[in-house]
């Protein structure tokens, strides 16, 4: 396993190129699923959840190849419906296979993904929806065994305890591009990655409307074909580098965005002093005044993203004033909280609220990654700490941001990598 070493206190300065979405791409490439022909995808960044997929794929019957920024699908005549524990239990969003291998083949077995650090993350609104859809659903030795002869449309509420879901709006969603008559999915999910996929799949011959609103009608057809597509930048990604300029005084510009999916961050951001320039592809940060302390709920789109909950923590551990986090997505997300205090943070965790009271400074310390978001927000963190930061078990990060050490050191970060 690698770790990262951050020398601290280097201002990040320049421009940086924003990868494509991860969280975009993953059910695109299940959807390449729902169809015999060829799909090409573009804007692919390199990641090991790309990486994963692709495995997933293979293992299922295609052929996939991976070049520059640029994915091909293509059926290899044979088939296979079963998504493998040793794949699926690696990374949780491959459990949206489930719905296209159900309406090109009407059968699947597909390993229940298991829940992670940040919470148990049940799939019950993933069977809820398909089961409406008219699919057998059993669950034998830690599988979903899914059989449907028929998918027919149905009228879906979708919405659970903690609000919409994105992938198990993509997984019914898919499924219902196939099923016989007309689908509403109410308490959908809006967010901008759902969109992409609606797009995509339309583009394949399905016929969605209402992608984007809580709304999303999606009548039946009989064939999808392959297409050529590009899928969006990763918004996540966007929002991390803004933190890493803000939190280390920099100046830093980012090209290849789409900012209007970024709303509630930008607007959360300017409302604590940041100054965000936004031009046609493009986001300018600039440090030029004291940021304020400020409260923050996590919601589903288009409310603050879960997913920079735990960056924006790391930049709020430096601001002047008492701020609190609530975490209304994952109320256990937190555990970045305890390697932040190791670093001279001062926060304290109530239920699902982190009560985050500013410190003049952080120390660099030897950190581990726990999750995805959490190792971003570490390092976010020993951009700035004084001294060595050490942030082990990076494999987290490299699930989710394209050389993201590479890319910090382009902008003035001093962060080499060794082996653990
Ligand atoms: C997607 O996960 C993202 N992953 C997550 O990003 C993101 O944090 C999450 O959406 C919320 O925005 C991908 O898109 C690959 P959910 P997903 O279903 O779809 C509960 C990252 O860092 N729920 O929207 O799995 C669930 O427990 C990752 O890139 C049910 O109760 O999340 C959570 O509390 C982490 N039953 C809430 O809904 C279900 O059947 C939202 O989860 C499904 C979900």
């Amino acid at each position: 396993m690698d770790r990262l070493i951050i020398e601290g206190g280097k201002r990040l300065q320049g421009e940086i190129g924003i990868s494509g979405s991860k969280n975009a791409l993953l059910p695109i490439l299940a959807a390449t699923l729902l169809t015999d022909e060829p799909c090409r995808i573009s804007g692919v960044p390199c990641l090991r959840d790309t990486s994963t997929m692709i495995r997933i794929l293979r293992s299922l019957g295609k052929n996939v190849n991976f070049k520059n920024d640029e994915i091909t699908v293509k059926s290899s005549g044979h088939v296979n419906t079963t998504a493998e524990y040793k794949l699926v239990s690696t990374m949780r969003a491959s459990f949206c296979v489930l719905g296209p291998l159900l309406a090109k083949f009407k059968k699947a077995r597909v390993s229940l993904p298991g829940g992670c650090v940040i919470g148990l993350r049940p799939v019950d609104l993933h069977l809820k929806g398909l089961r409406a859809l008219g699919a057998c659903l059993d669950i034998d030795k830690g599988y979903v065994v899914a059989r449907a002869d028929r998918l027919s449309g149905a009228h879906i509420y979708l919405g659970g305890a903690f609000g919409s879901s994105v992938l198990a709006t993509a997984n019914v969603m898919m499924a219902a591009t196939k099923a016989y008559g007309i689908t509403k999915i109410e308490s959908a999910a809006c967010e901008p990655e759902i969109v992409d996929l609606a797009k995509f799949l339309n583009k394949m011959g399905a016929r969605i409307k209402g992608f984007g609103t809580p709304l999303i009608e999606i009548e039946g057809v009989r064939r999808l074909q392959g297409v050529e597509y590009r899928i969006i930048p990763d918004r996540i990604e966007a929002g991390t580098f803004i933190i890493a300029a803000l939190i280390t005084g920099g100046d830093v510009k980012l090209v290849n965005v789409i900012w209007q999916h970024m709303g509630a961050v930008l607007d959360k951001l300017e409302d604590i002093g940041a100054d965000i320039e936004k031009a046609d592809k493009t986001i300018e940060v600039k440090s030029s005044r004291p940021l304020r302390a400020t409260n923050i709920t996590t919601l589903p789109y288009p409310g603050f993203p879960t997913d920079m909950q735990a960056q924006m923590m790391a930049l709020m551990s430096l601001v002047p004033g008492v701020s609190i986090i609530t975490e209304k997505v994952y109320p256990d997300r937190f555990m970045h909280i305890a390697e932040l205090n190791r670093m001279g943070a001062h926060i304290q965790r109530q239920g699902p609220h982190a009560i985050i009271e500013g410190v003049g400074q952080l120390c660099g310390a030897k950190v581990m990654a726990s999750d995805l978001r959490a190792s971003a927000c570490l390092i976010l963190a020993g951009l700035v700490a004084k001294g060595i930061t050490s942030v082990s078990r990076i494999y987290h990060l490299e699930r989710g941001y394209e050389n993201l050490d590479e890319k910090l050191n382009s902008l003035g970060a001093r962060i080499c990598r060794e082996k653990e």
